[in-house]
């Protein structure tokens, strides 16, 4: 079965065409991203009128791209997948109405895809990644826990009650002057600082679950920064990395936590780590060691599919489609986008960040 997947939901323009093999195993016959940072540097973040409007102009050539160079025809293609939310909506809207037109005027089945499901099932294009697995998604737009029982059967065990950590990474290089895109920017200031020289808070540390906050952590960054009239390089440094550790630390906290609540019945639990910020090669080595004195295993898949790509939404189509969970043709072209959708139910103690659209994702 061969899916082209569409992924418009943030600042990248992706298209990718996979093969779902008759044994579950996947090939990705192609994945095309443009990345759009250029466009939004001089306003230090994604500006969501300038990303619907490069996924407008950006849109046809990546599909006809990822088309083209898995060496396929559309005609060879069974069916389309696009995420239909959450995200920028008018970025989300360009995707979906693209694979709308493309699914009638080919007359192929349409999937419309929640983004979460998309990174939560992308370890297992590349990894021996059997149900059930704990998912630490953790990207620029997200921070959840994630117990994935099986397709389309999730249980939400912690997420962010402020900033995404991607987020927090961004903001901190905004105000550490590092510019965008703050992960790796960090990463690399960090690289030459010492981790050891700020002692930065331990987040939630009294409260119970695991849920996130990196908000604490970004004003305790702020009051380091300021206290010095003219900071040195090696200051940002240092600052960067005492920050990288805590954030680090945090994540890594709330995922032991997680591994205690959801205590699989297995000889060796798998953790799968997910989104844009598992890049980091400090947060990685500490999820490690956890893993590694919990007798978990680790999978972190290849990092183009860690961060939005539309491999992952072609492969999340093929595994509905493979598992009955597609919708029929009419439910799929009635979809409207979503700014907000979230994957799994809260935990008990109600939603986070619930208002008139609905809860946060
Ligand atoms: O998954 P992603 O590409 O897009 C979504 O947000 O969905 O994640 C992007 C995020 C950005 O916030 C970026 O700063 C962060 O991932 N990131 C990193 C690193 N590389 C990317 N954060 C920390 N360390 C990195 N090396
Ligand atoms: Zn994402």
């Amino acid at each position: 079965m061969v899916v082209l997947g569409l992924e418009t939901s943030c600042d990248d323009t992706a298209a990718a065409v996979v093969r779902r093999e008759a044994d579950g195993s996947c090939r990705i016959l192609s994945n095309e991203v443009w990345t759009d940072h250029g466009d939004h540097a001089a306003y230090g973040g994604v500006v969501p009128e300038i990303a619907a409007r490069s996924h407008v102009e950006r849109i046809d050539r990546t599909v006809e791209k990822a088309i083209a160079n898995s060496a396929l025809t559309i005609y060879e293609i069974d069916a389309v997948a696009a995420t239909a939310g959450p995200g920028l909506v008018g970025g989300v809207m360009v995707g979906l109405t693209t694979a709308k037109a493309i699914s009638m005027a080919h007359r192929k089945p349409l999937i419309p895809i929640n983004h979460l499901e998309g990174h939560a099932l992308s370890a297992r294009m590349t990894e021996a990644a059997a149900f059930p697995y704990l998912l630490l998604l953790i990207s620029g737009g997200h921070t959840q826990l994630i117990w994935v029982e099986g397709l389309g059967r999730y249980r939400r065990l912690g997420t962010t009650i402020d900033d995404a950590a991607g987020e927090a990474f961004d903001k901190t290089a905004k105000l550490l002057g590092l510019g965008q895109p703050g992960g790796p920017r960090i990463e690399a200031a960090a690289a030459g600082g010492r981790a050891d020289r700020y002692d930065f808070p331990k987040p939630l540390a009294k409260r119970e679950g695991c849920d996130f906050s990196f908000s604490g952590l970004k004003t305790a960054v702020r009051e380091a920064a300021q206290s010095m009239a003219a900071p040195s390089d090696q200051d940002i440094a240092d600052i960067a990395a005492s920050f990288q550790f805590a954030a680090a630390r945090h994540l890594a906290q709330r995922t032991e936590k997680a591994m205690a609540l959801a205590s699989p019945d297995e000889p060796t639990p798998r953790l799968v780590v997910a989104g844009g910020v598992a890049a980091n090669s400090v947060i990685k080595s500490m999820l490690g060691s956890l893993c590694a004195s919990n007798g978990w295993a680790l999978m972190a898949p290849p990092i183009k599919y860690c961060t939005d790509n539309g491999a992952m939404i072609a492969w999340a189509g093929a595994e509905r489609l493979a598992g009955g969970l597609a919708p029929s043709l009419g439910e799929a072209l009635a979809l409207a986008p979503r700014a907000r959708w979230p994957l799994a139910p809260p935990p008990e103690g109600g939603e986070i960040g619930g208002g008139r659209k609905g809860p946060k994702a």
